[in-house]
């Protein structure tokens, strides 16, 4: 069997349906560092909706907002709130993608078809993956070479410069499924993007005292892509995972990894930009030594900025997770620096979701 069937070549952007894309345009920039790089709305011709596209490093996030109450759009917001719609893949040909995919038993949502304006074409379809998220596949027709424009067709240049964090691209991204679906995701990764298992995490890994999940990172032969799937797993309270689908009204897209390779630069911005991170306790920086032995940061400098450490026998990894950027305890970002480390922060599971709880109890769904 083929290790990459779809012939995908990467992650081409991630796409966010939001209430207000304007101002979120305005929060991604000025909190995140984010640029606007693109439009498409009224002034394109687009009566229906508008697409803010913003870029760092090579990470696209396009912000969609529609103009109207009427369709899936609006119904994805209604019941979702802001979240993540689409993790559009690149492709060789998405018409091949498409048509593998749902040989292979994925759910269509949009056929092929042909996206065109003055700078080139491209085509385009997409399938179903977990609740209301989806799959793009987009492919450049005759190659990315022959496509001129800011970013895809029907888009026009809109050039706004955000603060910069230092972010160079993605990392990983990571679902919640509802108890009993990740085998189920897992295996429709296998068998439908030709995916594999990369590492598992069970409750063992991943529990505190009230709360625990599954998890299974799965990854392409590259590593390229990459991403964990979690499930909530039986504990005395409700886990973040669970507090997650009831507010985001099922599964769906909890967080997204951002590389950076100065993570100490990176958070001082974002929080000088006002981006809320999760809160860790003193203690865990008295433990840090010891955990993860030597390391080139000035730990008192790591503390100042709550940044967390883990080890593994590649090396070690450096983390921090944001606060929801929604109302809704739903999407939330974190930041990364890897030296070595191909992981995920395991070690920090337990300190990291202890905080989570702190917060859970404050918004009281710790319950
Ligand atoms: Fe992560």
């Amino acid at each position: 069997m083929s290790k990459n069937p779809l012939r995908i070549k990467q992650v081409h952007h991630i796409e966010f349906y939001v209430g207000n894309a304007k101002q979120a345009d305005y929060y991604y920039r000025n909190a995140f560092g984010f640029s606007r790089i693109a439009y498409a709305g009224l002034e394109t011709g687009n009566r229906d909706h508008c697409t803010y596209a913003l870029q760092q490093g090579t990470f696209r996030l396009l912000l969609t907002t529609p103009y109207t109450p009427q369709g899936a759009i609006s119904e994805h917001i209604k019941k979702h709130g802001d979240g993540v719609r689409d993790i559009a893949l690149e492709v060789d040909d998405a018409d091949h993608a498409w048509e593998i995919a749902l040989s292979r038993g994925a759910v269509p949502v949009i056929e092929p078809h042909t996206v065109t304006d003055e700078f080139g074409t491209i085509r385009r379809g997409a399938v179903r993956i977990y609740g209301d998220t989806v799959h793009s596949f987009i492919s450049f027709r005759n190659g990315r070479d022959n496509y001129k424009g800011p970013f895809l067709p029907g888009f026009i240049e809109s050039q706004a410069s955000g603060r910069g964090a230092g972010l160079l691209r993605l990392d990983h991204y990571v679902a919640n499924v509802e108890l009993g679906n990740m085998r189920v995701w897992e295996d429709w990764y296998k068998n439908v993007l030709g995916l594999e298992r990369f590492m598992t995490f069970d409750d063992k890994d991943i529990s505190t005292e009230f709360t625990a999940l599954n998890s299974v990172v799965m990854a392409n032969e590259s590593k390229s892509i990459r991403f964990p799937i979690n499930e909530p797993a039986p504990g005395k309270r409700k886990s973040q995972v669970e507090e997650y689908n009831d507010f985001y009204q099922g599964p769906g897209v909890q967080h997204i990894a951002l590389l950076t390779n100065d993570i100490i630069r990176t958070i001082r911005r974002l929080r000088e930009n006002g981006v809320e991170f999760l809160e860790v306790p003193d203690t865990y920086y008295e433990m840090l030594r010891g955990r993860v032995g030597e390391i080139e940061e000035d730990i008192a400098t790591l503390r100042d900025l709550r940044i967390l450490v883990d080890r593994d026998d590649q090396g070690y990894l450096l983390q921090l997770f944001t606060k929801p950027v929604e109302d809704r305890p739903t999407l939330f970002f974190e930041i990364i620096q890897r030296k070595g480390c191909q992981g995920f922060g395991k070690g920090n599971f337990r300190a990291l979701f202890e905080a989570i709880e702190r917060e859970q109890e404050r918004r009281g769904n710790l319950v």
